[in-house]
């Protein structure tokens, strides 16, 4: 057996223990797609750190590229000039574990929004054939690279430059829509371009959620049990200077905390299930940051802060909503609810795009709708 096809045996058998991969179809996938001719240039991501590019043309490159490709980690191609990486090939162990959320059967469609390098698009099209398959990117680079590889190992899926925001009309309706970046709030075009009964799979912020297409034209499911942290697909909310300046400058409303800012992190470091309640209720990317000693909760979306001071038990809070008041409250609901896995809640979209999330069912009576203040994505940075 060659090193590659050992190194995919491995990875293949390692992804099953992780209980990522069950199907025999998608095993087979795994086996035989070769993820390293999609990656040819890549920087490693290792324990949160970027390493220096690997580069497969270069002759002293080749042994790391292969290792490197087989191993359970993300491969960052694209980096933007803040550093934010805006395309990879995503950890596999997710990968399988968001294809096994999209419940495919033999003959689906598929519309893939994030075609990044192709490698998600080539299992798909090895599961299916690549006539069922349409994937679209942004970056119109991405998209003729990809196509060079892909047609180089006998895939030809449709691809489309295209903002997945919008979905794909062109090829709706689908039987699966996979957004292989975070997307919040869930776009309402594809509860649109996706058939009753149809499921959509997506990244949101910290969780990933299997939502099936109801006749009612809603769309519901639950997240899956893991934290992904995957790239934006719609413009994130940014800040200046100024903006910073005017929220710092307002009068403060002082408490004492009932808790300490680390609540943020209940549920466990691998869970974070409280994180669930808090992306979607509180902000999808908060920033917790220190300044002077004292510590910060910021929410970019409407600059409403909470400042904790250096050794003191008190919360100062600022801005249009009171972010602290709302995390103690979420925080002890929660806990009433005894602490339930990620997995336990919920989501559901209507085609007017609210969202709501629930636990463990979408009549629950533990249910809290998405406030509009957070489902809105400008274009400020
Ligand atoms: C994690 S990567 C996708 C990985 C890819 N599925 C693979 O197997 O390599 C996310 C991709 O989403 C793309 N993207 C970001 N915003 C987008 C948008 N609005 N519409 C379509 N694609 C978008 C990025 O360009 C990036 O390539």
């Amino acid at each position: 057996m060659s090193r590659e096809r050992e190194l995919r045996h491995h990875l293949a058998r390692h992804l099953e223990d992780l209980g990522a991969l069950r199907s025999p179809a998608w095993r087979r996938c795994f086996e035989v797609v070769p993820r390293h001719r999609l990656i040819p240039r890549f920087r490693p991501y290792v324990q949160g750190r970027l390493l220096e590019e690997i580069d497969a043309t270069r002759p002293d490159s080749e042994a790391a590229w292969i290792e490197y490709a087989y191993r359970d980690l993300p491969a960052i191609t694209r980096v933007d000039e803040r550093g934010y990486f805006t395309s990879s090939s995503s950890m596999p162990s997710l990968m399988a574990r968001m294809l096994k959320l999209l419940e495919v059967r033999d003959g689906d469609t598929v519309l893939e929004i994030g075609t990044g390098t192709g490698y998600n698009a080539a299992l798909l099209c090895e599961r299916l054939g690549s006539e069922q398959v349409t994937s679209i990117d942004i970056q119109a680079d991405l998209v003729e690279e990809a196509r060079g590889r892909l047609a180089e190992l006998g895939y030809h899926p449709h691809l489309a430059i295209a903002d997945g925001v919008g979905g794909y009309p062109e090829r709706a309706p689908y039987d699966r829509i996979i957004c292989t970046g975070m997307a919040w709030p869930i776009p309402t075009a594809w509860l649109e371009q996706v058939r009753p009964g149809g499921r959509i799979v997506s990244v949101v912020p910290e969780g990933c959620v299997a939502l099936e297409r109801r006749e009612d034209e809603t769309a519901s499911g639950h997240y899956d049990r893991e934290s992904y942290r995957f790239m934006p697909i719609q413009p994130w909310p940014g800040t200046d200077s100024e903006r910073i300046a005017t929220a710092f400058a307002q009068a403060t409303a002082d408490r004492e905390s009932a808790y300490p800012l680390s609540v943020l992190d209940a549920g466990g470091s691998a869970e974070r299930s409280f994180q669930v309640l808090v992306r979607a209720l509180v902000s999808p990317a908060p920033k917790v940051f220190e300044h002077a000693g004292d510590r910060y909760l910021w929410s970019l979306e409407d600059d409403s802060w909470a400042r904790f001071p250096a050794g003191s038990r008190i919360v100062q809070q600022a801005g249009p909503r009171r972010l602290w008041d709302l995390v103690e409250s979420l925080f002890e609901r929660w806990c009433r609810l005894g602490a339930p896995n990620r997995e336990r809640f919920g989501l559901t979209v209507t085609p007017a795009g609210e969202h709501t999330l629930w636990l463990d069912r979408p009549d629950s009576e533990h249910r809290w709708a998405v406030p509009d203040v957070l489902l809105e994505r400008g274009s400020d940075h």
